[in-house]
């Protein structure tokens, strides 16, 4: 099977990067290979996760740079994992639909400027939700605001904490940030073949 290029850009603890090498690991992303792992800070432990599998990293902390290593690692996909910085124009211009991005809430429900991480689940518990989840979706000009790929709901519970909320929320992203990239890679091929 052709393999496709993908790129991880990372700011954070990676669980949701591991959570794709596990899966290229174990076989069931065959059609991935995981070229570079791009972190906007040197502390994101996303980076160990990275270099104890064997994947090429580097620490890319303005927007220049960042296309320069996307552009050296020859990347056809690229996946936000916990990224929080705000891609330039001029990458999105460049890989126009090849971006993914993970959110922690049902899009178009907290999403946007300054929810984000733990701020989704404050705000969803406040607000009373009987329900959220998590959203991977294209990554355009908007914050949070790309046609959306793959949506899956929790259940938020009496007495939940955000934390609470938070870990049944990441728990999904590992599932449907997987699942979103095979239909990225699939609508990928499909704009090759018209
Ligand atoms: C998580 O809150 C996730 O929702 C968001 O970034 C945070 C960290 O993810 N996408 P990770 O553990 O660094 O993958």
């Amino acid at each position: 099977m052709e393999k496709t290029r993908v790129a991880v850009l990372v700011s954070g603890g990676g669980t949701n990067l591991q959570a794709i090498i596990d899966k290229v690991a174990d076989g069931s992303l065959p059609q991935v290979e995981l070229v570079k792992v791009i972190a906007s800070k040197e502390s994101a432990y996303a980076l160990e996760r990275a270099a104890k599998a064997g994947i090429e990293t580097a620490v890319a902390k303005e927007q220049p740079q960042v296309l320069e290593e996307l552009e050296g690692s020859g990347a056809e996909i690229i996946v936000l994992a916990g990224y929080m910085k705000v891609l330039s124009p001029e990458i999105i211009k460049k890989y126009r639909n090849r971006i993914i991005n993970i959110h922690p809430s049902l899009i178009p429900k907290y999403c946007g400027k300054g929810f984000y991480g733990i701020r989704v689940h404050n705000a969803v518990i406040a607000a009373g939700e009987k329900e959220s989840g998590a959203t991977v979706h294209y990554v355009d000009e908007g914050v949070d605001t790309g046609e959306i790929i793959l949506q899956e709901k929790v259940p938020v519970l009496e007495g939940d904490t955000p934390e609470d909320l938070a870990a049944r929320v990441l728990k999904t992203e590992h599932v449907i940030l997987a699942e979103g990239l095979k239909i990225a890679i699939q609508n990928l091929e499909k704009e090759g073949i018209e």
